[in-house]
């Protein structure tokens, strides 16, 4: 079984190392630069120390398990600097994930229990997706974008760098969704999202966020 190190010590680590397990990987240790979380075993592995614990142990690969796309990102290019390359990264994958048309998944992304990824469809790197998902054909996912549980993507979406989508989220084909963009849970999405925008609802527009002590 190959030595892997998660990198926070989050919920999403939990999810992972429990399908670590199952796909044959063997989960050594959890690197969090949060020293508070020493060294309590997150899912029986312990918290070994920094996230730069990774450099002393290098026959392990890595995972990063933070729920947020920006701070995936932060991590990757920290540890980029100190000499961690792409090929160091682990991607992981769920047993149930139903991949026919082979379409190809970045390294370090996490796809969890029940995605489908139709065909012809495309997932960079640091990509996580939660369970029962469904990503068709001609979707193009950037790094780092976040796809959480349920969520639906039409023929042709494309997902901007750092993205998140809530909870049973669904999107019409063809649209683009821009990168740092958040949208809702359960929002309905008719037209192209802007980078950076956050937007909720059926159908989904721009959110409105209440004035401070407005009537
Ligand atoms: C959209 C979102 C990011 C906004 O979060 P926020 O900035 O903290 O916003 P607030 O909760 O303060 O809500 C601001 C306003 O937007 C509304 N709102 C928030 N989320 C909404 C949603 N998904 N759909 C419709 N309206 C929503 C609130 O009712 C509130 O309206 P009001 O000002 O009229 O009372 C968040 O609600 C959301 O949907 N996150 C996704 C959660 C998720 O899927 N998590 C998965 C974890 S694994």
């Amino acid at each position: 079984m190959h030595p892997l190190l998660v990198i926070g010590a989050s919920g999403l680590a939990r999810e992972a190392i429990v399908v670590a397990r199952a796909a044959g990987l063997d989960p050594i240790g959890i690197v969090d630069d949060d020293a508070s979380r020493l060294p309590y075993p997150v899912a029986g592995v312990p918290v070994i120390g920094p996230i730069d614990r990774v450099l002393s142990i290098p026959e392990a690969r890595l995972l990063v398990c933070i729920g947020s796309g920006a701070a995936r990102e932060r991590v990757v290019a920290r540890l980029a600097r100190l000499g961690v390359d792409r090929s160091r990264y682990a991607t992981l994958i769920d047993p149930s994930v139903r991949n026919p048309g082979e379409s190809p998944i970045g390294v370090g992304s996490i796809l969890l229990a029940g995605v489908v990824v139709t065909v012809d469809a495309l997932l960079g790197d640091h990509v996580v997706v939660m369970p029962n998902t469904t990503i068709t054909h001609d979707c193009m996912v950037g790094d780092f974008a976040t796809l959480t549980a349920g969520v639906s993507l039409g023929g042709g979406v494309s997902v901007g760098r750092r993205a998140t989508l809530g909870m049973n989220a669904a999107v019409r084909q063809h649209l683009s969704i821009g990168a740092d963009a958040v949208i809702g849970m359960g929002a309905v999405v008719l037209h192209d999202v802007p980078a950076g925008a956050t937007w909720v609802g059926v159908p989904a527009s721009p959110m409105r966020y209440a004035e401070a002590g407005g009537a």
